[in-house]
């Protein structure tokens, strides 16, 4: 098989082009990717001489770029996106462009070529917050934020194509990933690279806020499982099975590195912040996919991965994306001090 994995040089696409030219030697990989603020080269440094491998510097909503990189794919795998809820709020436009019209634009393309399966990357967070219980796949859709909101239209672009020019779709709503290469604005990486510097950690409200965590690698598998065996128009929730507050995610990163709770600075929350996400994912189990990392081993692996690679986020947190992602909490920790 020879996949498209749009946004591939990000977080979880790099480990699914990783996990895809390992565990399938006879596929081949393109990668095509708009090198945003999240996207780099470094994360795929292991793959770059692979012969299975192609990179193409382009972006999902340029019809030409696309149509050049989908030449003889069997799949495309769309991980492209603007992901970062606190940026949403802020900068709404760049989100809109690319989950909702580099879907479209993705998906024109797909329509010309009717072997082609269209894999969308979609998130939980498209049902919105759930006091109690899990969603599943049949749930009303009830976004919260710009970020939510637009991935719910790429969903929602999906489905269309199929309805009406019967495009392959299958669509997954993962689970909050951790682990390595996560770009150190969401909040493990971030909390993780703050204590290690001594630097103080934002919790945003009473840290109360319950998220479902999975291990990259296994969102990864789960996504390959629903491109390879799911049924086309599906839609298949990929689940951690594993729910934590942000406190206990807090406790558990200063005790990994063996600091103190007083880094901790209780923040203004964020506006329309989701209380939970909980999803089930039966349909995916059914698969014969579940998820393999314990959170204590992942994130054991993950925070050591960050303390032996400051060559990898270093270069992050002091480049010219710095001031606009820390001038998001600079502003609520002055205010934090001042209380
Ligand atoms: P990321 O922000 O780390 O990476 C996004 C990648 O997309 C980057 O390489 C960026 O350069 C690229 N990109 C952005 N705009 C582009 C465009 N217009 N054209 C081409 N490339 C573009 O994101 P991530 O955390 O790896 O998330 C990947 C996908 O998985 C997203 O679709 C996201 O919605 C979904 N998802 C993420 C999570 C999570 O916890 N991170 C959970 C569930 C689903
Ligand atoms: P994040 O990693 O941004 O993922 P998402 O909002 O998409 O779930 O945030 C995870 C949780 O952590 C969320 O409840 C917001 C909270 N959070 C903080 O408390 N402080 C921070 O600095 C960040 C980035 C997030």
């Amino acid at each position: 098989m020879h996949l498209l994995i749009t946004g591939g040089a990000g977080f979880i696409g790099s480990h699914f082009v990783r996990m895809t030219l390992s565990d399938y030697p006879g596929d081949r990989v393109t990668v095509l990717d708009k090198l945003t603020y999240a996207g780099n080269l470094r994360n795929l440094e292991d793959v770059a001489d692979n012969p299975r491998y192609r990179f193409v510097h382009g972006d999902i909503c340029d019809p030409t770029a696309v149509a050049g990189a989908m030449e003889g794919v069997d799949a495309v795998v769309n991980f492209a996106a603007e992901t970062h809820v606190d940026r949403s709020l802020l900068d709404p436009a760049s989100f809109i462009d690319t989950d909702v019209k580099g879907a479209y634009t993705l998906l024109e393309a797909v329509r010309q070529k009717p072997s082609v399966r269209f894999l969308q990357v979609s998130t939980d967070e498209v049902y919105g917050s759930i006091e109690s219980g899990s969603f599943c796949e049949t749930d009303r859709l009830s976004p919260s934020s710009p970020y939510s909101a637009s991935k719910a239209g790429g969903e929602m672009m999906a489905m269309a194509y199929r309805k009406t020019h019967g495009v392959d779709i299958v669509i997954t709503r993962g689970s909050n990933n951790y682990g390595p290469y996560q770009y150190p604005e969401k909040l493990i990486p971030l909390f993780i690279t703050n204590a290690l510097d001594d630097q103080p950690l934002p919790l945003y409200g009473d840290g109360g806020n319950v998220r479902d965590w999975i291990y990259v690698l296994d969102h990864c598998r789960g996504i390959d499982t629903a491109l390879r065996k799911g049924e086309s128009g599906g839609i298949y929730n990929v689940a951690g099975m594993n729910e934590r507050d942000n406190r206990d995610i807090t406790y558990r990163i200063l005790a990994l590195l063996g600091k103190d709770e007083s880094l901790i600075r209780h923040v203004e929350d964020r506006p329309g912040h989701d209380r939970r996400y909980s999803i089930a994912a039966d349909r995916l189990l059914s698969l014969g996919w579940a998820p393999r990392k314990s959170f204590e081993e992942g994130m054991a692996e993950t925070v050591a991965w960050y303390r032996d690679r400051r060559d990898w986020w270093e270069p992050l947190k002091s480049g010219e994306h710095r001031t606009y992602y820390t001038a998001m909490y600079a502003k609520r920790l002055a205010e934090a001090e001042q209380r």
